[in-house]
């Protein structure tokens, strides 16, 4: 939510500043702006809408040369998405220009206060305040941009990064951070911050996290960091284990049809390395001991989105393994119902970007209740994990598109993978038992690599549905929440009415949307696995294909007895039933994503959303 960038180095800072913008924009994509300082003055450009109406305006009307700059994309909270609106702001004085990402919550009482001084609010946004504070405590803090940032952050509420230049200070850039993502970039006579580390990948694979309350000052041979008080402290160093190219399209049209046809290597990455020398299965960091894990008597598991689906499908793995409760909470709604939660839950929270707001606030407030906390995480460094006890990254690799796909399936697999370490240190199960699992993991690359054999059949299927003007999915067991999923992503990508349901569900209400040529998407479970459910979505699929609706059946390879109750049947490879949703999400992905193109829309930057919300 809100990409940001700043440099500071040798290069030209426009096109740093503007790479870095392109490979965030996915973060926002309602404004953009770049300000860069040109002697002892700021030259600023911002436009409305996408990063390629920015770049025009550049085309038409290029920036100064300068070797230090900023740069925001935005996805718009206070105030609508106008050019005025765009950041960056810039102070009464013209001497600042600042970027923000987050919510000044006491913005309302600062800006009467600026009132009051005889500044006026030029736009509608809360960050202009932040724009005029800092050039005030600058005037008053003999020109030191760190103190002045600091001064600023301290009159702050809310979530914020902010990054800001200045007139007249041709060599540096200073940020701040409380809650929103920022990272550093360090480079050779050069440096970074940003949100993300795709904004600098290609530049250098050398970063620093940036924690909570603090405000880095930056010059192209110098990064200094301090709390919001002055007192130096030390950033963690890391580094950037894939390359540039990862966050690129190669080859594909859009970044979402790369990201799909990546999963056979993201699930391998996710397992890779899990078992240690003696055979027992490895997180990436573990603070909590066996004991402690021993006397976990139940779980929550926090998370939004895509990555709520993934625990709701673990849910059934977990509890099947280990006999733990499992509670799966949307992380907006769990701090605000007065959860039960105690030193003996354990609160795995599941974010792709490791900064979605709604589940780190839902794992602080678990652990202020004294619960353990393990994050499941894909972006190295970010806040979930680093406010966790354990963590388990899973290495899906940078994912652009902002609907989520290799991240669900790793998900999954990393979940299976804390059900199993639970197992393993609680002796639930033998080491036999987990070493089976093991290898039906290590198996589910190649299904998934067949299942996208069937993709020219489910575009062609949903360039032929594409007037359809609602879709249902039905599924049962693990196949539920693959249909909020498959509805989900639908959702998202084609903008239509789209709902998934337990199919069992369905007669107690939704049956009555049932009308003739409606399309319903079945997810059926493996014969194999507990065959009443298989029989019983088979009677689901009858009772609406009895009221009209055009069935299309998902269902593994050799499961004859769907046949006849399918106007389209799409097959995917015969795998154990906890392993069915690997596979069976993968079309649903597939249709969503060609639903979307036959309509013409953006894939990978649908409307209105952002793939990180840093936002409550
Ligand atoms: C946003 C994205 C979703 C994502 C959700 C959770 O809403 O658009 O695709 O599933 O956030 O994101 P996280 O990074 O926490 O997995």
């Amino acid at each position: 939510m809100c990409g940001i960038v700043g440099y500071v180095g040798e290069k030209q800072a426009l096109e740093v500043v503007v790479d870095g913008l392109r490979r965030m924009e996915y973060r926002g994509y309602d404004s953009a702006g770049i300000a860069v300082v040109v002697g002892d003055h700021l030259d600023i450009r911002k436009k409305a809408g996408k990063l390629a109406n920015l770049e025009s305006l550049l085309g038409a009307d290029p920036l100064e040369a300068a070797t230090l700059g900023i740069g925001h994309t935005r996805w718009a909270t206070h105030g609508g998405p106008t050019d005025i609106n765009a950041h960056p702001h810039v102070s009464a004085d013209g001497s600042v220009a600042l970027i923000h990402n987050g919510i000044i919550e006491n913005f309302a009482r600062l800006r009467d206060e600026l009132a009051q001084r005889g500044i006026e609010l030029t736009s509608q946004t809360d960050t202009e305040v932040a724009a005029h504070l800092l050039a005030e405590h600058l005037g008053q803090c003999e020109g030191d941009l760190a103190e002045a940032m600091r001064r600023t952050c301290r009159q702050l509420d809310g979530a914020f990064t902010l990054v800001a230049v200045v007139a007249d200070h041709q060599d540096v850039v200073v940020a701040a951070r409380r809650n929103s993502p920022l990272v550093i970039g360090l480079g050779e006579g050069e440096n970074f911050v940003a949100s993300d580390v795709a904004a600098f990948v290609s530049y250098t694979r050398q970063a620093l996290e940036l924690g909570q309350d603090q405000v880095v000052e930056m010059t192209r041979d110098r990064v200094v960091i301090t709390d919001f008080f002055g007192e130096v402290v030390e950033g963690k160093p890391f580094t950037i284990t894939w390359d540039a190219a990862a966050a690129e399209k190669g080859g594909y049209d859009l970044f979402m049809q790369k990201e799909i046809a990546e999963q056979p290597r993201a699930v391998a990455d996710a397992l890779r390395g899990r078992f240690g020398v003696d055979g027992q299965l490895v997180l990436d960091e573990m603070r909590l001991t066996d004991s402690q894990l021993r006397e976990i008597d139940k779980i929550v598991v926090v998370a939004c989105g895509t990555a709520f689906h993934a625990g709701l499908v673990a849910k059934y793995a977990i509890e099947h393994w280990t006999r733990i409760p499992v509670d799966v909470e949307l992380a907006s709604e769990f701090r605000y119902r007065d959860p039960i939660v105690d030193a003996r839950t354990l609160t795995i929270a599941i974010s792709q970007s490791g900064e979605t707001m709604d589940t780190l606030m839902a794992l602080r407030y678990a652990r202020e209740q004294g619960a353990q906390a393990l994050a499941i995480c894909n972006t190295v460094g970010s806040t979930i994990p680093r406010e966790s006890d354990a963590v388990l990254y899973t290495y899906a690799g940078p994912e652009i598109a902002v609907a989520s796909t290799k991240a669900f399936l790793t998900q999954i697999i990393a979940a299976y993978l804390v059900g199993l370490y639970l197992a393993q240190v609680r002796g639930n199960m033998y080491g036999d038992e987990i070493a089976a699992v093991m290898k039906e993991l290590n198996d589910a690359p190649q299904a998934v690599d067949l299942v996208l054999d069937t993709s020219e059949g489910v575009e062609q299927l949903a360039a032929e549905l594409a007037e359809a003007r609602s879709v249902l999915f039905i599924g049962r067991h693990v196949g539920y929440p693959v249909a909020l999923e498959g509805a989900l992503k639908l959702k998202e990508l084609a903008y239509m009415h789209a709902e998934g349901f337990a199919a069992g569900e369905l007669k107690h209400g939704p049956i009555a949307l049932i009308e003739p040529g409606l399309p319903v998407i079945c997810i059926v479970p493996s014969p194999r696995g507990r065959a009443v459910l298989h029989d019983k979505i088979l009677s689901n699929i009858q009772e609406v294909r009895a009221r009209g609706a055009r069935t299309i059946v998902i269902a593994e390879e050799g499961d004859e007895s769907v046949t006849e109750f399918a106007d389209h049947l799409i097959r995917v490879p015969a795998v154990p039933t906890l392993m069915q949703p690997l596979v069976t999400t993968v079309p649903l992905q597939v249709f969503a994503c060609a639903m979307a193109t036959a309509k013409g829309h953006d894939v990978d930057q649908p409307r209105n959303l952002a793939k990180s919300v840093t936002v409550e």
